[in-house]
């Protein structure tokens, strides 16, 4: 299919999310003020408290074990004086993404993607850690975007979406081939719409369009591969939307594991089978804390 139709095909899907969810005004306010240098904590930690859900998600997850604090912390000031600005953006967007898109398809239940998408936004900044790849934060808000064209097609193309989610289940397509034979379009084809929609970044849209071919990436091959490694990690512990594809990973033979191997000559000598298992302690935190999140959500709007 040409890019042109592929294109129709996609504004017709989005103009079925009318009005398409756009991030929450105190989401966006807040990321505006922690991009500057000078920015004044007690103005951000105002613009958070605005919004009640937001606040009680954004502790919660803060004091996920991932963040490395060392004590609990209580309130907004709190998180941001430790955690540091780029870490509270990160969080914030987390956060404003699982309330602007809450379960619309009964059937594909809203949680499971974003454990997918809390997962490969912390394997991917861990990643990107032991590769020195220069922003983390950019390597977690990549992980946690790149499946953000599935949720558009899963909670929006309903009656479609059962249909790829039957193929799926049988055990013989992934995702990307179920959707691309049954919408003529798949998840990955929503990059260019991101892109001229919601202003996302040029190297954001080309992990959205390139995750799962990372060879093609041309901006920034890192970064896609860090997240394509993230992606197939979560999916091979289960972190795969409750579909357990069948799959067999050898990490030292994927072409992104050879490319990052580029940037950092030393991870040649990585005990990848340790490294594993410090990822595995990440899978249950992400399933509990997204549990979590949405339950605290239901106790905030008591
Ligand atoms: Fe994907
Ligand atoms: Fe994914």
């Amino acid at each position: 299919m040409d890019n042109v139709k592929k294109e129709m095909l996609i504004d017709a899907y989005v103009a079925r999310a009318t009005p398409m969810p756009t991030l929450p005004a105190s989401a966006v306010r807040i990321l505006e003020l922690s991009k500057g240098d000078e920015t004044d904590v007690e103005e951000i930690a105002d613009a958070v408290m605005t919004d009640k859900v937001l606040t009680a998600r954004m502790i919660r997850l803060v004091n996920s074990a991932f963040w490395g604090l060392r004590r609990q912390v209580t309130s907004i000031r709190e998180a941001i004086v430790y955690l540091g600005l780029h870490q509270i953006r990160s969080i914030v967007l987390t956060t404003s993404l699982f309330n602007t898109f809450e379960s619309k398809n009964p059937h594909f239940d809203v949680t499971h993607i974003w454990e997918h998408g809390l997962g490969c936004a912390m394997i991917s900044r861990r990643i990107a850690k032991m590769a020195g790849y220069k922003d983390l934060e950019k390597a977690y808000i990549a992980g946690l975007m790149h499946d953000i064209g599935k949720v558009i097609l899963s909670q929006y193309s309903l009656q479609e979406y059962d249909r790829v989610l039957e193929l799926v289940r049988l055990g013989d397509h992934t995702f990307y081939d179920a959707e691309t034979e049954i919408l003529g379009v798949n998840h990955t084809d929503f990059a260019t719409w991101f892109k001229t929609q919601w202003g996302f970044a040029e190297e954001l849209a080309e992990v959205i369009a390139m995750h799962h071919s990372p060879e093609k990436a041309v901006l920034d091959p890192y970064l896609v591969c860090i997240v394509n490694l993230a992606d197939l990690f979560s999916s091979l512990r289960g972190l795969d939307y409750e579909m357990t594809q069948n799959m067999m990973v050898v990490f030292r033979e994927e072409y992104a594991w050879k490319k990052i191997v580029e940037l950092s000559p030393n991870l040649e000598q990585t005990d990848l089978k340790r490294f594993t298992f410090e990822l595995d302690a990440m899978i249950d935190e992400v399933k509990q804390t997204v549990q979590e999140i949405y339950h605290q959500q239901d106790d905030a709007e008591v």
